[in-house]
């Protein structure tokens, strides 16, 4: 950490008007960030205490807090107790920012890992409002919960995370067709005892999430790949001596790991592709909460009016790594089979975290919860797009992220991904290789997926720091 240096009231050149429509907070907010994002004040600049500048600005000090506010939840400003609000190292005063330490000496395995991480960030969460969830739902349990078996899921979280796809995406479903897994690998075995046959065959994307892969491999199932283009995923063409995949699992809101959405001709073509081959589509709808810019495109699920069409998601974006509660929406047809095979698996998903999440899901904070997470996930972003743009340019470019949690570094000379990768583990540093996401391709692309939202602005640039030092050294 940097010392903190106090920035004198003078600084703060600010001219707020009471005659605007636009409030005195936002105005001020506004021109702080101005000052911050053109350098005017720099990184590690501790702000005057909010009475002060209210006074030598002449407004009140709400103004100011609700500035201030506005400024930590994206990410301009850290709180530090004990030493105040400082301006967190941003996008113009990057080259204020002390270099990444020099590599001397391999040290030894880390334990943990510090960025770049894709998980949220759960210092921005609010614990205080999950605390109350649990405790309302604990103090005084439903019956029902303690003696009941719930195949399907808590019927309250069903109804609340029908309407919160509903809100978010647009699904239209109903309760009863929403099944609570506990996450994605369970959804995947729920799925295979749905759908298919031993030995059936299960269309992956290529790139694609590995872990479905290995997942469907080990659930006694044939895996097979479609290519992905600009448009997304390509339903292959249909031969005529070959067992078409029973299922098709597609990331079309943001491709995994490209992440961009699929092109709605694209989204046509599957719907025709399953039509013809009497194949199941599964949509993978991992991270669409965090969208940037636009909205996201309606689901598959609706448009498919066949009902050959099921709606995968996760709770592990939003609330924590490793949560383990997920859903598949299943249309109505298999409603009353998915409840049964839960029984059957067991039905993974602890049910007395549920009411936790339902209430947590309905309560009146979690929307605001939601944009500011949005926010704050888009700024960290912004940040480590520039930053490879800046520091790592000799050998990577970002596109700035509409989306998501992680970006895609994509190599634009000749290097080894998966070598990077190694170095930079035994540096602490997370960056799993591009080319780990393709399977039988001759000569993947190069890059690094890099996770931005569970990672600190802090870390964004030391990490940047170290990555190109590795660059360089290889
Ligand atoms: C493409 C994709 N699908 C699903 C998931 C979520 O899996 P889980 O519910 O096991 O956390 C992820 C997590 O990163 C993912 O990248």
């Amino acid at each position: 950490m940097k010392t903190l240096n106090h920035l004198a009231l003078a600084a703060i050149k600010v001219n707020l008007s009471k005659h605007q429509s636009t409030p005195l907070y936002r105005q001020l907010f506004e021109q702080l960030r101005e000052l911050i994002i053109s350098g005017q004040i720099t990184a590690n600049e501790l702000l005057p205490a909010s009475r002060s500048l209210a006074q030598e600005l002449g407004v009140s000090r709400t103004t100011i807090l609700n500035a201030y506010d506005q400024l930590l939840t994206e990410g301009y400003l850290i709180s530090r107790p004990g030493a105040g609000i400082y301006v967190a190292p941003t996008i113009a005063s990057m080259e204020a920012v002390s270099p990444a330490p020099a590599i001397k000496h391999q040290p030894s395995a880390p334990a943990l890992y510090q960025g770049f991480s894709s998980g949220p960030d759960t210092q921005a969460f609010p614990f205080p409002l999950w605390a109350r969830c649990l405790a309302k739902s604990w103090r005084h349990p439903d019956n029902n919960l303690l003696s009941e078996y719930h195949p399907g899921g808590y019927w309250p979280l069903r109804q609340q995370i029908c309407q919160y796809l509903k809100r978010m995406r647009g699904l239209e479903c109903q309760p009863r067709q929403v099944i609570v897994t506990a996450g994605h690998r369970d959804a995947l075995s729920l799925i295979s005892k749905l759908l298919c046959q031993p030995k059936d065959r299960v269309m992956l994307e290529n790139p694609g999430y590995p872990l479905a892969s290995r997942v469907i491999q080990s659930l006694g199932l044939n895996t097979t790949y479609c290519e992905v283009d600009k448009s997304g995923a390509q339903p292959p063409a249909q031969q005529r001596n070959k067992q078409a995949a029973k299922v098709c699992i597609l990331t079309t809101t943001r491709h995994f790991p490209l992440g961009f959405a699929m092109t709605g001709a694209r989204r046509q073509a599957w719907l025709n592709y399953a039509q013809q081959s009497d194949s199941w589509l599964v949509e993978d709808d991992y991270d669409s909460e965090f969208i940037y810019s636009g909205t996201p495109p309606p689901p598959l699920f609706n448009l498919n009016h066949n009902q050959h069409t099921l709606f995968l998601g996760t709770f592990s974006k939003l609330m924590f790594q490793h949560f383990r509660l997920g859903y598949l929406v299943v249309p109505e047809s298999l409603v009353a089979l998915a409840e049964a095979i839960q029984m059957e698996l067991g039905a993974m998903a602890s049910v007395h975290i549920q009411p936790a999440l339902a209430s947590f899901l309905a309560d009146r904070h979690f929307s605001s919860h939601m944009r500011k997470m949005r926010k704050l996930y888009q700024h960290k972003g912004n940040i480590l797009a520039h930053c490879i743009n800046q520091e790592l340019r000799p050998w990577l470019a970002a596109k700035t992220p509409t989306g998501g949690m992680h970006l895609l570094a994509l190599a634009n000379t000749d290097l080894n991904d998966l070598a990077v990768e190694q170095q930079a583990q035994s540096y602490g540093i997370y960056c799993p290789a591009l080319s780990r996401y393709f399977q039988h391709t001759a000569k993947p692309p190069q890059g690094f997926l890099l996770g931005f939202s569970g990672t600190t602005i802090e870390q964004i640039h030391s990490n940047t720091g170290i990555l190109k030092q590795i660059l360089q050294s290889s």
